[in-house]
């Protein structure tokens, strides 16, 4: 019997084991898994030594956001599905990188992470969700790496959550809402009426946490005061904005006793709210974000309008003290999983990204026309694993950067781990701190379709040296970067989660029965 592919000698990571271990793949599979030396002479038509590396299950990045219409303000998603999952980067990318704008189909980039679940987007005019589904697929055809979707939902009718069931039979397991942004916010009783709805089915809800009629309201007072600049994009969204909402969600969950999944939690007295309905046992996940890890309020506070490229919501917080509490938030398990929310939006594009507010009368813009979010979908890992090497352990890396996301979303053991017979064959092979040279991240090196990153001159210790998607290597620093192909990603149905659901009381906290 030949095989696709050996990778050898390497230490093996998954979230829960460490040790050195050689693994043979076929047809697209993780096929055997045997102790380090065992596998070497097995016939195959590839080998890679990984000796002295790290091999990793695939990244799995649960929250991006891809050739979106403008729901969030004013700007469309800069990145489709083909500049959006062209994820690596390194010294030697260069110039095949400049290329690109010429020749849009010459694939520059592998894949990192090797899955994501982006956003099929309902605007709230449109009727229906198996549409927006249906309009999704189309768009992401062109995909380097595997991918679902999580159903936006922001005008839940009858029609609209009679759907769910066949959401379900297309494998989609999650929903997201949100309790701000005028053109997605819902009412308290219309996030109930999604709620019971998805326990029905099985469904993972994922809801932003940020109230937003407080943060309306705040911002109104801010430019009453002529405070237009993008720092005070922080001030109209303080801990407070959160934190409430994050502990309504929680309550609204609880009414209805189904699992729900916070997005991009950057407050730490929102994760305390977290991790005390967490400790009561009830099913609140929670997710965290490069960005409440590495950047602060104070990075949107640069001269002239340069503070707008750290705008997302919720912002930044206030410095090292909270930082540390959101790291502390993952090593202790409060946070589920780390995912990009990469929100890609040109910064130097006259007509739709962030110059179209600046005008005579505000020259410095006005924050509340700038779209929320930013870039990161290739720099999720590498500054993640730098600080997180010591500070969670590799498994802890895994686990919230693939495994918990593969296991909360449905892609488990499919995505996520490396199980001889049942994983795909999916890998992410790195090397200690020291072992490749470090990396400045710069701009110019990345592949998004995004004319900045917030993390231009950070060094980041590790770099990949190959990913691996189905037994395909896609990115090879050794031969110069991408050797995957566009449109390779394939869509993966999804069953439910593998993790805790409803207390199976038949209710929540609510005295009646049989609902
Ligand atoms: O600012 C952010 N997070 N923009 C992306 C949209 C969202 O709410 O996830
Ligand atoms: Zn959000
Ligand atoms: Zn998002
Ligand atoms: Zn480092």
């Amino acid at each position: 019997e030949s095989y696709d592919l050996l990778v050898i000698n390497g230490l093996v990571v998954t979230a829960s084991d460490i040790g050195h271990f050689d693994i043979a793949i076929k047809d697209e599979k993780i096929a055997l898994l045997a102790p380090k030396g065992s596998l070497a002479e097995l016939a195959a038509k590839r080998v890679i030594d990984a000796e002295g590396g790290y091999v990793m299950p695939g990244g799995v990045d649960a929250h991006v956001h891809l050739d979106e219409p403008p729901l969030f303000g004013k700007g469309r998603s800069a990145d489709n599905y083909e500049t959006g999952t062209l994820y690596l980067l390194s010294k030697t990318i260069r110039a095949l990188n400049a290329r690109k704008r010429q020749e849009p189909d010459q694939p520059s980039a592998a894949a990192q992470p090797q899955s994501s679940v982006t956003f099929a987007p309902q605007s709230k005019s449109d009727p229906s969700l198996l549409s927006v589904l249906q309009q999704t697929h189309v768009k992401a055809n062109q995909s380097y790496t595997d991918y679902s979707f999580h159903l936006l939902v922001s005008n839940p009718t009858p029609d609209v959550l009679s759907e769910f069931s066949a959401l379900r039979e297309r494998g989609i397991s999650s929903l997201k809402i949100y309790m701000t942004y005028e053109a997605l916010q819902l009412r308290d009783d219309q996030i109930l009426d999604v709620l019971l709805e998805a326990r029905k089915n099985g469904i993972t809800t994922m809801i932003h946490a940020e109230n937003g009629d407080v943060l309306t309201w705040m911002t109104e007072q801010l430019e009453s005061r002529e405070l237009y600049a993008p720092k005070y994009h922080a001030t109209s969204r303080p801990q407070i904005v959160e934190t409430e909402a994050t502990n309504r969600a929680i309550a609204l969950s609880s009414i209805i006793d189904t699992p729900i999944l916070i997005v991009h939690v950057s407050s730490p007295s929102a994760a305390a709210h977290i991790r005390h309905a967490q400790t009561k046992g009830l099913p609140i996940y929670a997710e965290t974000c490069p960005q409440y890890l590495f950047l602060t309020r104070s990075d949107l506070d640069k001269p002239g309008f340069e503070g707008a490229k750290c705008v997302c919501s919720p912002p930044p917080r206030e410095g090292s003290e909270d930082h540390e509490a959101i790291w502390r938030g993952l090593s202790n398990g409060t946070f589920t999983i780390l995912s990009s929310d990469h929100c890609p939006f040109v910064y130097n594009d006259g007509e739709v990204g962030k110059k179209s507010v600046l005008s005579e009368r505000y020259p410095e813009g006005r924050f509340r026309y700038i779209p929320n979010g930013c870039p990161g979908v290739e720099t999720r890992l590498p500054l993640v694993l730098c600080e997180g090497e010591k500070r969670l352990g590799l498994s802890k890396f895994v686990e919230v950067t693939s495994t918990n996301a593969a296991k909360l979303y449905g892609l488990y053991p499919k995505k996520g781990t490396i199980l001889a017979g049942l994983s795909d064959a999916d890998l992410c092979i790195w090397y200690p701190e020291g072992k490749l040279e470090p990396w400045r991240v710069n701009n110019g090196q990345l592949h998004h379709n995004v004319d900045y990153t917030p993390y231009e001159g950070r060094e980041v210790g590790n770099w990949p040296r190959w990913t691996i998607l189905r037994g395909k290597v896609m990115w090879a620093r050794d031969e110069g970067g991408v050797v995957g192909e566009k449109g390779f990603g394939e869509f993966v149905e999804r069953g439910g989660s593998r993790m805790a659901g409803s207390r199976g009381r038949g209710r929540g906290d609510w005295e009646v029965q049989g609902f």
